[in-house]
């Protein structure tokens, strides 16, 4: 197939095929990482600059691996480490990167939509790794590739998504990839991080976690994101935890196939138990296994892919 993006920037932009194909590209990029000598010559010459505006464990590091893994030459910047804290513009900042000729910037950014700002003015390509409530289409990429993994298919799978889906760009990317590739997405939260309209996307809401989870394929719980709310929206997390979090009581409600997913990173005993985070239907490490595969494969899509020329 002819992948014919030159950025990625979120769910919204890719057809189901295309989101196959990255799924299957990422598939062949998986044993490369269980090898003795974890490296291919794929993207050897080609500088990914990894420009994290905001705190990240899983996405930071896996692009950087992914990137290493490929033989690029990659750079990390944090924000609180660039002159952004000394006042300049996220258009400067990019202009001056891209005056070192990067191939690819990876970008984290608080602000929704800064993917796209910036790539309308960039020549090299934009990976978005998380802007805002917007997107985080590695993120879906990744979940999508875990539950075909472990499920063997996506379409006509129940899957459950429960928690902050307000202030989630994980939820928005995932609800979008899932409904591409045929599941059937329901959400669950406190009303007061329920955005109106959330149905529209192409989900269903439930009146309970009880009713979302109930004969579930997939259960992914997410995390309060108490850093993105202006106001307190729960009463307390004991009463939050009660709700809407997920242990080994109310997870029987699910199918007893299910698997539980969680983005991360965890509030342990907040949305999820420590006995369902850390039990046998966990796929959690998996998630983080995964993305790595496909982070390569969407750093080698967005380099060129099949059309990469060395010279
Ligand atoms: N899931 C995710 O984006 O994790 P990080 O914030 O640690 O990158």
């Amino acid at each position: 197939m002819n992948f014919q993006h030159r950025h990625v920037l979120g769910i919204k932009q890719f057809n189901a095929t295309e989101l196959n194909f990255i799924l299957d590209t990422a598939e062949s990029f998986k044993e490369i990482n269980t090898r003795k000598i974890k490296k291919v010559p794929t993207l050897r010459g080609k500088t990914i600059i990894n420009l994290f505006f905001e705190a990240s464990t899983r996405t930071r590091t896996s692009f950087e691996i992914a990137g290493k893994r490929l033989s690029a030459d990659t750079v990390n910047i944090s924000g609180s480490s660039s002159s952004v804290v000394k006042g300049e513009t996220l258009e400067d900042t990019a202009r001056n990167i891209e005056a070192m000729h990067p191939d690819i910037i990876v970008m984290r950014h608080g602000a929704s939509g800064a993917a796209d700002y910036l790539a309308k003015r960039m020549s090299c390509a934009v990976v978005n790794a998380g802007d805002g409530t917007h997107e985080h289409p590695s993120q879906a990429l990744l979940d999508s590739f875990t539950i075909r993994q472990h499920k063997g298919k996506i379409a006509g799978l129940k899957v459950a998504i429960v928690g902050d889906i307000t202030h989630s760009r994980v939820v928005r990317s995932n609800i979008d990839c899932l409904n591409k590739l045929g599941a059937d997405v329901w959400l669950s939260g406190p009303k007061t991080m329920l955005p109106p309209g959330i149905e529209r996307l192409g989900c269903k809401l439930a009146p309970s976690l009880a009713a979302a989870i109930t004969d579930a394929d997939v259960v992914m719980m997410l995390r309060i994101q108490r850093e993105r709310q202006g106001k307190t929206l729960i009463p307390s997390l004991r009463e939050y935890s009660r709700y809407f979090g997920l242990n080994e009581f109310n997870l029987k409600l699910a199918r007893p196939d299910a698997i539980v997913m969680h983005p991360g990173p965890m509030n342990r005993g907040v949305e999820i138990s420590s006995a369902v985070a850390d039990g046998p239907q966990n796929v959690i490490l998996d998630q983080v296994e995964n993305g790595v595969a496909v982070r390569m494969a969407l750093l080698y899509l967005a380099a060129g892919g099949e059309n990469l020329v060395e010279d």
